[in-house]
C-alpha cells in the first residue's frame, strides 16, 4: 500500500458530506452515517481505486437502529437497564444486529459503558446507570447480542465500547468538558466494566472526547497502552470520537496543527480517526516532517483491513439488502420483543393501593390522562431515534411500525365502559436559535437554545376540568427530547416549563393522581408528584412504552423494574450514587438530607416479598473460593411477582477508604402468590477486592458482610458476615 492508501483506511468521515473524492483519491476507509442510496454509491466508488478495498460503515445504532425511520426503536439503555435482565437485552441486541445488518452497516457505536453520577449531563439515558458491576453485566450481554456467532455471521455487526474511560465524569455534567478523576477512581469505579468487555472480546472501543489530568484521552499513553492494550492484552481496534484529533488543534489547543495533531493520535495507537478531514494532510505532512514514520501506520491499517477482511467485505461488502430488511426491520417477532423489554423497564416507585386500576370491578370509571407527554412520541423513543431528519429512507411499500404512546395504550386497554378524557395541561420548552452562532468552530451546527415555558393558566383549567370529573387521573410529565443527549445537559433537575404548576393543581382537585415520569434521566420530583396515589419512571421507553406503561397501571402484567440509577431530591445534591465512599461526616447538609428521593435497586411489585433466613454455606475462605449464599423469598400477597434479589458486599475494615457497599450479584426468580422458595447466590472472593493506594486491585483479607435484599437501602437488606483468610 502506498502511504496515502495507509493514512486513507485510517480515517472515517461522515457521508452527509461530500466525501467522493475523499473516496476515490484519498482512500477513506470508513464513513458512518449514510443513507442506504449514499453507502451503495460510496461503496461503489471504492470500486474505481486501485486496490478496490471496500469501506466499512458505521452507525449508532444504540437502542434500535437509530437511523433508519421504522426501524424498531426499543427502550434507551437507561430504560432497559430497569429491566435487569442481561439475557433479554441480549437479545435486544441481537434483533437490532439483524436490523442493522440488513441496512449496509457493520459497525455500531454501542454500548455505552460510561457511569451516571452527575445526573445534570445529557447522557445519562444511554448509560445503564450508575452502577460498575450492572454496567458490565448489560453491556457484556448487548456485546454478545451484536457480534452474535463471529464476524463471519451476515447478522453479526461490530460492537463498540464507548467512550473510554471517564467521560461521564465531567464538571458541573456539562457534557464533554475535562474530566474530574483520578487514576485510582478511574481502577476503581469506571474501568472495571471496560475491562470485562475488553477480556471477552469487544471488537472495538471508541475513546472518549475529554482530557484526564490534561491529556486528552485521544493521546492518553497510560489509559491507551499501559493499561487497555498493556494490562488488559486488548487486540481490538481503537475508534476516536468525532474529531477527537482536530479537537486537539482548534477546541483544547493542546497541538499546534493537524501534522502534530495526527502525529501524535498515531503514535499513542489510534486505529480509526472519525470525522477529522484534516487528518489526511495532517498526518502526510506529519511524515515529511519526520514526526512519524510510514511504519508508524502500519499497526492501525492491519487492524482495519483485519476487521474488513474477517467481516468477509472484500467478497461481499454486505450492501443494503432489501429482501433482508422485509424480514427484518420491524419484523413482528421484534416488536414483540420490544414489548418485552419495555414491561420491563417500568418502575413503580410508589403506590398507595390506586393501582393496578380496577378494570376487573363492576362499576365503570373515569381516567383522565393528563399531560404534555401524554403522546409525545418522539421523546418516547428518546435520542438516537432517527431525530436528524432523515425522514423517508424506509423504502416503499415497507410496513411502518407504530408508536404507542400512553394515550395510544390507555385508550386500546381500558374497558370500553370506562370513559377516557384528556388535556395536554402545559409546555414544557420552546427552541430559539443559539445565541453563540448556528454552529460549531468545526461547522457542525449547535443546537438551538430551550427556553422553558411559563406556566399557561387555560391548559391548566383545561387539565383541572377533566381532572376534576374523572375517577383517576394519569399525569404524565418528564423532560424532552431536547433535553437529552449529547451537548444537551441541563444545569436544573426540575419538571420544566409549566408542569409542577400543572402537577399541584391536579393535586389540589383530590383526584387520585398517578403520576408517570417519562424522563430521559432521574429528574426531581415536586411534593405534589411524591405524595401522588402513584409514581411509575418510564426512561425513554421506545415505540412500546405506552402500551407497557398502561399494562402496568390496569395490571394486566406485574410491575418489574428495579432503579438502574438513585434520584436525587434537588438537583444540588449530585452526586447521588449508592456505591459512594463511606464515613464521611459530612454526608448531610444544612437544608437538605443526601438521602436519595429513590435509592438505586428501588422498585415495587403489586405484591408483597418477604426475605429471610440469609445464610452462608461457609464462613471462611481463601480468595480463589466462591461466597455462596440461600435466602428464603416468601410472596405473601395475592399476585405473582419477577423479584429481583440483589447481593451486596461490604468490606469492614479497609486499608483504603472505600464504598460502604458495592453491587456484586443480582438474580430474577418468579414467584407465585403465596409460594416460598430458595434463591442462591454466589459472590467469587476475587470480586471481593478494592483499589489499594498504590493502584493495585486487591482483596485484603478480613471481615465481610454480604448484604442481600431488594434493593441498596440499608433498612431493605440482610446481613451475613464471612471472613476472608490469608
Ligand atoms: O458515537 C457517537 C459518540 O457517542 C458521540 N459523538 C459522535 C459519535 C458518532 O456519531
Amino acid at each position: 500500500m502506498t502511504v496515502k492508501e495507509k493514512v486513507g483506511q485510517m480515517m472515517q468521515l461522515d457521508a452527509r458530506d461530500d466525501i467522493d473524492d475523499h473516496v476515490l483519491a484519498k482512500h477513506v476507509g470508513s464513513i458512518l452515517h449514510a443513507s442506504p442510496e449514499r453507502l451503495n454509491q460510496a461503496q461503489g466508488l471504492t470500486a474505481q481505486t486501485r486496490l478496490r478495498i471496500p469501506l466499512i460503515v458505521g452507525e449508532d445504532c444504540i437502542h434500535g437502529h437509530s437511523f433508519w425511520i421504522g426501524a424498531t426503536i426499543f427502550p434507551t439503555q437507561l430504560g432497559m437497564a430497569a429491566s435487569w435482565d442481561p439475557e433479554l437485552i441480549e437479545r435486544v441486541a441481537r434483533a437490532t444486529a439483524v436490523e442493522v445488518a440488513s441496512t449496509g452497516i457493520h459497525w455500531t457505536f454501542s454500548p455505552v459503558l460510561c457511569i451516571a453520577r452527575d445526573l445534570r449531563w445529557g447522557r445519562v439515558g444511554e448509560t445503564f446507570g450508575e452502577d460498575p458491576y450492572l454496567i458490565g453485566e448489560l453491556a457484556s450481554a448487548m456485546v454478545r447480542g451484536y457480534q452474535g456467532d463471529g464476524l463471519t455471521d451476515p447478522t453479526a455487526i461490530l460492537a463498540t465500547a464507548k467512550h473510554f474511560a471517564g467521560y461521564s465524569e465531567t464538571q458541573g455534567g456539562r457534557d464533554a468538558s475535562e474530566a474530574d478523576i483520578s487514576q485510582r477512581k478511574l481502577s476503581s469505579w469506571f474501568l472495571p466494566p471496560f475491562e470485562r468487555v475488553a477480556r471477552e472480546g469487544c471488537r472495538t472501543f471508541m475513546l472518549g472526547y475529554q482530557s484526564i489530568d490534561g491529556v486528552p484521552i485521544t493521546v492518553n499513553d497510560w489509559l491507551l497502552n499501559d493499561v487497555l492494550r498493556g494490562e488488559w492484552g486488548y487486540t481490538g481496534t481503537l475508534i476516536t470520537d468525532w474529531d477527537n484529533v482536530g479537537r486537539m488543534v482548534w477546541e483544547q489547543q493542546v497541538q499546534p496543527d493537524y501534522a502534530h495533531a495526527a502525529a501524535a493520535a498515531v503514535k499513542a495507537g489510534n486505529d480509526m480517526v472519525m470525522t477529522t478531514p484534516g487528518f489526511f494532510a495532517g498526518a502526510l505532512e506529519a511524515i515529511e516532517l519526520g514526526l512519524l514514520a510510514e511504519s508508524d501506520l502500519d499497526a492501525a491499517v492491519s487492524r482495519i483491513l483485519t476487521l474488513k477482511f474477517e467481516l468477509g467485505l472484500f467478497e461481499n461488502p454486505r450492501l443494503p439488502d432489501a429482501e433482508a430488511q422485509r424480514s427484518a426491520v420491524a419484523s413482528a417477532a421484534h416488536t414483540d420483543l420490544n414489548l418485552q423489554i419495555a414491561r420491563r423497564s417500568v418502575v413503580l416507585l410508589r403506590n398507595d393501593g390506586v393501582l393496578p386500576l380496577p378494570i376487573g370491578g363492576s362499576a365503570a370509571k373515569k381516567v383522565a390522562v393528563v399531560g404534555p407527554l401524554i403522546d409525545d412520541a418522539q421523546t418516547q423513543l428518546g435520542d438516537w431515534a432517527g431525530s436528524s431528519g432523515q425522514a423517508g429512507w424506509l423504502p416503499d411499500g415497507h410496513p411502518r411500525q407504530m408508536i404507542t404512546t400512553v394515550l395510544d395504550g390507555l385508550r386500546e386497554l381500558l374497558p370500553a365502559e370506562w370513559e377516557l378524557s384528556q388535556a395536554h395541561g402545559a409546555d414544557i420548552l420552546r427552541l430559539a436559535p443559539n445565541p453563540e452562532g448556528e454552529s460549531f468552530p468545526d461547522g457542525q451546527p449547535r443546537p438551538p437554545v430551550v427556553i422553558p415555558c411559563e406556566p399557561d393558566a387555560d391548559l391548566i383549567a383545561q387539565a383541572v376540568a377533566v381532572a376534576s370529573a374523572a375517577d383517576y387521573v394519569v399525569a404524565v410529565v418528564g423532560d424532552r427530547i431536547e433535553l437529552a443527549g449529547e451537548g444537551r445537559s441541563t444545569a436544573t433537575l426540575e419538571l420544566m416549563g409549566g408542569q409542577i404548576a400543572l402537577l399541584d393543581a391536579l393535586a389540589a382537585t383530590g383526584t387520585p393522581m398517578i403520576v408517570v415520569l417519562m424522563a430521559s434521566k432521574p429528574l426531581v420530583l415536586p411534593a405534589s408528584a411524591l405524595n401522588a396515589a402513584a409514581v411509575i419512571w418510564v426512561a425513554s421507553p421506545g415505540m412500546q412504552g405506552g402500551r407497557a406503561i398502561a399494562e402496568v397501571a390496569l395490571g394486566l402484567i406485574e410491575p418489574s423494574g428495579r432503579l438502574p440509577i438513585s434520584f436525587a431530591r434537588h438537583a444540588g445534591q449530585q452526586p447521588t450514587f449508592y456505591n459512594q465512599i463511606r464515613g464521611q461526616h459530612g454526608d448531610r447538609y444544612a437544608d437538605l438530607t443526601q438521602d436519595p428521593a429513590y435509592a438505586f435497586g428501588d422498585g415495587l411489585s403489586y405484591t408483597k416479598v418477604e426475605y429471610s433466613d440469609l445464610r452462608l454455606r461457609q464462613q471462611e475462605l481463601t480468595r480463589t473460593e466462591t461466597v455462596r449464599a440461600e435466602i428464603t423469598l416468601h410472596n405473601s400477597g395475592e399476585r405473582p411477582v419477577v423479584e429481583t434479589v440483589q447481593a451486596y458486599l461490604s468490606d469492614r475494615v479497609t486499608s483504603v477508604s472505600w464504598a460502604e457497599k458495592e453491587l456484586k450479584a443480582f438474580t430474577q426468580v418468579s414467584i407465585a402468590p403465596g409460594e416460598t422458595v430458595t434463591v442462591s447466590i454466589g459472590v467469587p472472593v476475587a470480586d471481593c477486592s478494592l483499589v489499594d493506594a498504590r493502584g493495585n486491585r486487591v482483596v485484603e483479607a478480613g471481615e465481610f458482610s454480604l448484604l442481600v435484599g431488594p434493593s441498596s437501602r440499608a433498612e431493605v437488606l440482610l446481613a451475613a458476615g464471612f471472613r476472608v483468610t490469608d
